[in-house]
This record gives C-alpha cells, structure tokens and sequence, in this order.
C-alpha cells in the first residue's frame, strides 16, 4: 500500500465519522490527505488530530479525492454520495440509501469481500446488527448451510446516533436526581432504565420496523441466498455502545455446537467467550459469539448469543477494512455510478 490516497470523511463529526477518523489514524491508513465534512453548523470546527470540518454544500469541493467515506445519514448520502462518484471518488457508505440496490454491492469486509470487484464506484456498509450477525454465522453457513434464523436484538443507544445518546444520558441523570426527565425527542418512550420491543421506525402498513427489515434483506444479500428464512425482533436497551444479539439458527445439515464453537475459534475476527457483554466489546473490532448450545426443540437448530461495538465492526472497522481491500486489490477507481433516471433506492 505505498501509494497515499486522498480521502473525505461525510458526517465526520457523528458517533460513526468520529470513530472513522480515529480508525484511519490508528490502522495507518494510507491517506494523503483527510478531510472532514459535516453540516454548516460544524464548520470550522477543530477536531481531536487537528482537522478542519468543511461544510457540504454547493460551495465545498469535490475534486481530487481517491475515496469518501460517509456517515451522515440516507439523505445526504443519496444527494451527496453520487457527486463524489461523479467528481471520481469511490464511496463506501454507511446508510441505508445504496444497500437494496442490485448494482451496489453489499459487503462485510470478513465474509464477502470478492462483491467489492466491478463496484460501479459506490459499495454500501451493511446495517450494524446484521454486520456482526454475518461474521458470527458466515463460517457456519458455509459449513452447513442455514436454512432459517431466529433472532432478537438488544440494540445500544449510540446506534442511532449522537442526540440519542444525550437523550440517554439527560434521562439517566434527571431519574438518579429523583427529578422530571424531560420529554423524548428521539425514541417514542423514555429511554432510561426502560428498554423499547421496537427498534427503528414503521413505514406505513408494515408490522415489522425498518431495522428489521434491513436484517431480513441484507442477510439473504450478503450471504447470497435467497432461501434462507430470517425472523427478527430488533429491541432499543439502555447500553451506550455494543448490540447484543439473541440468534437461533437452523441448519441445512446437522452440526454440533462443538463443531461451532472449533470453527467460530478459528475464525479471524471473532473470539468465542462464556458470556460476552457489551461493555467488554465496547472498543474492539472483533464480534464477541458465547452461548453457544444446542436448541433441544429441534435436531438441526443452535442458540448463539453475538456481541459487537455497533460504532466499529458494525460501522466505521468494516468501512475502513474496505478502504484498504480497495487499496490491496487496486479497486480504488472511477466508477459509474450516477443517480440520473435511476429510482432511488
Ligand atoms: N451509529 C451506528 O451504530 C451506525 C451503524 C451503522 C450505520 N450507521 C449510519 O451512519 C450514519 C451516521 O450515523 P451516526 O450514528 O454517526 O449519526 P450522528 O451521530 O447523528 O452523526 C451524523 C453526522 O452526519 C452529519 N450530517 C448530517 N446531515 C448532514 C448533511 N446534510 N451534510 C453533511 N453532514 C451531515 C452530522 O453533522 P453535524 O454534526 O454538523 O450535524 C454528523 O457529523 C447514519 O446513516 C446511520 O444510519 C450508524
């Protein structure tokens, strides 16, 4: 990797961009260049490493960046994402705006790197709780195949993002004072010592959120199989950081959860524990997977209990090990990708 590359980071000063940043200098990414974009607001401010927010809007310049790495939500991706490709650089975005294109693909660096050849200069970073699911359940896919997953989330605060978290904290806080908490902003019910049965929100007509849906879909895509059944519950838990992860899972052929437990131990990425917990992942780039035992309902079925930090292997780890396949693998290019006459997706 001796060639230096010019990157952008969008939503820079978000709980994803943030970590983006530290990610790149800690894994000594080969930039030339970083520059950090945020809203208006944020401009000018100085960031931990001594960068520069740039405000994106028509006057910020696009030209010259090899790549652009964006957390800044789907709607800045759908407008912002295809000028970059346009202006030449390739995109790996964290939103859901790209990920149920068939053109873009949709890639856990670990588990389904080859998807990143003939990317048309846009790659979407899969959702956070289906991210550590895939690393947990790819080896035992190919192993085994799965034929359906049940499973229920326990989803941490920071997943949604900045305001949520100070949602929490002024919650946490008024309720250990014994005084009013005020009014949620963000999620529908309080948050604090409270734990929500329905994370994301509910598009018209449809019993399952949209966090849900984005497991269902984007599991079948990533593991490119469309037969497997996906079954999901996503909850909100007061945790700060790191989703947690009830998963049953059935399988095509028989396999003993001591078969697993060798295979998951092998696998680079993952550690297998008694118990993992989310405070003990917090800050590390590997997915915690415990738990690990038979389902005595049914002959081909496990349990397993998955643990990641949602902020890096579910977010900004995957988005740079995808940085540096690029890199490795001399993918970093012009690509094609334009929005024009195109639904949005
Ligand atoms: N949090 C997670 O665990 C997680 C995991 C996977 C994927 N994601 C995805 O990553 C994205 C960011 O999430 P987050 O949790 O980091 O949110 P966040 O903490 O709320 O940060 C949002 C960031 O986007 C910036 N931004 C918002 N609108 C913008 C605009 N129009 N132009 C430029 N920048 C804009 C914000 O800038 P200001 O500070 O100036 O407002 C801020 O830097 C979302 O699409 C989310 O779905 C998040």
């Amino acid at each position: 990797m001796s060639e230096r590359r010019r990157v952008a980071v969008v939503g820079a000063t978000g709980v994803v961009g943030t970590t983006m940043l530290e990610l790149l200098r800690q894994r000594e990414f080969p930039a030339s260049e970083v520059v950090p974009f945020a809203t208006e607001r944020s401009a000018g401010r100085e960031l931990d490493g001594g960068l520069t927010v740039q405000a994106l809007n028509d006057a910020a310049d696009l030209e010259g960046f090899d790549l652009a790495l964006f957390s800044a939500g789907a709607g800045t991706s759908r407008e912002w994402a295809p000028r970059f490709v346009e202006h030449g650089a390739t995109v790996i975005d964290n939103s859901s705006a790209f990920r149920r294109d068939p053109e873009i693909p949709l890639v856990v660096a670990d588990v389904n790197p080859h998807a990143l050849e003939n990317h048309p200069g846009l790659i979407a970073n899969p959702n956070c709780s289906t991210m550590q699911m895939m690393v947990a359940l790819a080896p035992v896919h190919r192993a085994a195949g799965l034929e359906r997953l049940v499973v229920a989330t326990y989803q941490s605060v920071s997943g949604t993002g900045k305001k949520a978290l100070d949602e929490l904290d002024e919650q946490s806080r008024a309720d250990l004072a014994g005084s009013q908490a005020p009014a949620p902003r963000v999620y529908p019910e309080p948050i604090a010592f409270n734990v929500i049965g329905a994370a994301g929100s509910f598009a018209d007509g449809d019993d399952h959120t949209d966090e849900e849906r984005k497991m269902m879909f984007e599991t079948r895509k990533i593991l490119g199989d469309e037969s497997i059944g996906v079954a999901v519950t996503c909850v909100r838990v007061p945790v700060r950081v790191g989703h947690s992860e009830a998963v049953n899972l059935q399988t095509r052929e028989p396999i003993s959860p001591e078969e697993v437990i060798e295979l998951l131990a092998a696998t680079p990425g993952v550690v297998v524990e008694d118990v993992p917990t989310p405070l003990r992942a917090a800050r590390r780039d590997e997915v915690f997977v415990g738990r690990i035992r038979r389902d005595e309902s049914h002959p081909r079925a496990l349990w397993m209990w998955v643990v990641g930090d949602n902020l890096r292997k579910g977010a900004a780890t995957n988005a740079v090990q995808i940085a540096e396949a690029l890199v490795e693998r001399g993918l970093v290019k012009a690509g094609s990708y334009r929005t024009r006459g195109r639904r949005a997706a």
